[in-house]
């Protein structure tokens, strides 16, 4: 039976805009939305913006009664303790976020994140009662060698380790070889792999998990593309980078899914 799933259109900042650059932006968001009446709870809108930004941005929405989650980039595996430059997942709590992205592409790259520390971090963020945004994807070489889901398929089940039935997490399929490069998947690529990724979870926590969980598509998603995606079955949202950084465009996005429409 299908379950209506909320879609998630969540901006990844990555490191972009400074914490007053924060405020302005997400000002002129919340205006462009309001005016259409796009945040009447049929989509869900996420922000990830840097550390720095956190306290800020959550200020301003708590203030101004702003309707978008909150969520951070990255947290320490850790709870507390020596570990210089680490975050806990504890301070993102306080800070009333309510997702963590884990394992993106760019942490599994640059900073030699491997499926054991990403589940590590996805049992952090469990334990302070934060939604882990598990991010898996493939890059050109391993799709060639392995097929289109086997990497991501992998990737998730090392993840999802531990993770009890009863969790809510969200899961991004990110082909590394759509993210800020323009070439981005086609509908029928993300569906694939989104659908295998929904079996995962059906097979490690159950079918009730995988008929609530989202699995959204993250890789060169604009404006122009998102309801191609939002038109499959398995696609529940977006991880946009690149177009998260554009008021305009991003608005846009968040009006293009598919239970508001155009
Ligand atoms: P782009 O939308 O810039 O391709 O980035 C995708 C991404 O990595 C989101 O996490």
């Amino acid at each position: 039976m299908a379950v209506a799933r909320v879609p998630l259109i969540a901006g990844n900042w990555k490191m972009n805009l400074d914490h007053q650059q924060a405020i302005a932006f997400v000002q002129k968001l919340h205006w462009a939305l309001k005016e259409a009446k796009h945040l009447d709870g049929t989509v869900e809108v996420g922000l990830f913006p840097p550390f720095t930004d956190l306290r800020t941005v959550q200020t301003l929405l708590d203030a101004d009664k702003i309707p978008f989650a909150l969520g951070a980039q990255d947290l320490s595996t850790k709870d507390s303790g020596a570990y210089t430059g680490e975050v806990s997942g504890a301070f993102l709590k306080k800070l009333n976020c309510t997702y963590v992205i884990i394992g993106h592409s760019e942490r599994r790259e640059y900073h030699a994140e491997t499926d054991e520390i990403v589940a590590a971090k996805v049992q952090a963020a469990l334990r302070h009662g934060l939604v882990p945004v598990i991010c898996v994807g493939e890059t050109l070489e391993q799709r060639e060698e392995s097929g289109p889901t086997a990497i991501s398929v992998g990737q998730l089940e090392v993840a999802l380790e531990g993770v009890p039935a009863s969790a809510e997490i969200v899961v991004a399929y990110e082909p590394v070889w759509a993210i800020g490069t323009g070439q981005v998947a086609s509908p029928e690529q993300a569906q694939e792999v989104c659908a295998a990724l929904r079996a995962v979870i059906a097979a490690k926590l159950g079918q009730d998990a995988a008929d609530r969980t989202r699995v959204l598509y993250g890789g060169s998603v604009k404006s122009g593309n998102i309801a191609s995606f939002m038109r499959e079955p398995d696609v529940d949202g977006a991880l946009v980078g690149g177009a998260s950084l554009v008021v305009d465009e991003f608005a846009a996005i968040i009006r293009f899914q598919k239970h508001v429409g155009v």
